[in-house]
């Protein structure tokens, strides 16, 4: 990647000129994620960012729910998404008027959204969370509130995963993440059997049956920080292609098997459409006010939780 030097030097030129920052999720190629990301992180750094972030410009290099929940905490900043179809499939499972429905179901339940959502259905929400304090939401939420079950949407693996580490019931909706539920227990037993002193670190999104054979189960900055810290000989991060990549430049005593699964809506960021965006100030991301209020109290909710 370092053959794309001149157009991360671009990049990081345009940056200085507009005041712009480029907020780099995990899942992003490497030449994104070292060569122009200010931050990089999971959903909830990204978040954090965001939030106390004084750029003019906030580029996302994510998906398109990432970028809402930037401009839904920013509401007087520009955001930017380099490529609108930057979708999710848990994003896309559900809409606010799903969980209207939802709420008349079980009346007086707290929801608890996971943040890949859209704002109408952060705005329908009570708290947010991500896949890095789900359990600690929903316990917090249960508390506030005096009550033994949540709804936790959409992610139906994220809930049955919460389910098991907490005494708080659970009413989950059956989203999926289209990346991790194609991992099954069988892959890991073949792991274990091919690379028997490989660690196997596993995202909360996979199916249930993944995470009881893995080692660790952990949001994307979770396995980061496993790995940094662990220095395990070798590793196996059971989740999107590209973390690997970027764990691995910061790793190199690790050996990193790389079974994985590529999210095309990730990858429809690129340093050319990154480059544009900035260039050409495209494409804004823009909400409904009323809605994005709703929304930010759900997420402000969230960052101010106590630990
Ligand atoms: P993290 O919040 O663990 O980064 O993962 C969310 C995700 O799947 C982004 O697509
Ligand atoms: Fe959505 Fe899964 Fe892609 Fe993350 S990896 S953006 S959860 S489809």
């Amino acid at each position: 990647w370092r053959l794309q030097a001149p157009l991360i030097a671009s990049i990081n030129e345009l940056k200085k000129q507009k005041n712009a920052v480029i907020l780099a999720h995990n899942y992003m190629t490497p030449e994104i994620f070292h060569g122009v990301g200010d931050f990089v992180g999971d959903s909830l750094g990204l978040a954090r960012e965001a939030a106390k972030c004084d750029a003019k410009i906030i580029v996302q290099a994510g998906v398109h729910f990432m970028a809402e929940t930037s401009k839904v905490l920013c509401p007087d900043k520009t955001v930017l998404i380099p490529d609108l179809m930057a979708g999710c499939s848990l994003a896309s499972s559900i809409t606010g008027a799903d969980v209207r429905l939802i709420k008349q179901r079980y009346p007086g339940l707290p929801v608890v959204t996971y943040v890949n959502t859209t704002a109408d259905v952060k705005a329908e929400t009570d708290i947010c969370c991500t896949s890095a304090n789900a359990v600690q939401v929903v316990e917090h939420i249960a508390r506030e509130w005096g009550v033994d079950r949540v709804i936790l949407i959409p992610d139906e693996f994220l809930a049955r995963n919460v389910a098991r580490q907490t005494e708080v019931g659970i009413i989950a909706w059956k989203g999926r993440c289209e990346v991790h539920e194609r991992f099954d227990r069988n892959d890991i037993i073949e792991l274990r059997a091919a690379y028997p002193g490989a660690e196997i670190l596993a995202h909360p999104e996979c199916p249930t049956e993944v995470l009881e054979e893995a080692d660790f189960a952990g949001s994307t900055a979770a396995m980061n920080d496993y790995v940094i810290q662990r220095k395990p000989r070798q590793v196996v991060l059971i989740t999107e292609c590209s973390m690997a990549d970027n764990v691995a430049c910061d790793a190199p005593e690790t050996e990193f098997v790389r079974p994985c699964n590529l999210c095309p809506h990730m990858k429809r960021i690129s340093l050319e459409n990154i480059h544009d965006a900035l260039l050409y100030d495209r494409f804004v991301v823009e909400i409904d006010p009323a809605v994005a209020e709703r929304a930010r109290l759900a997420v402000q909710r969230m960052i101010d939780m106590p630990p």
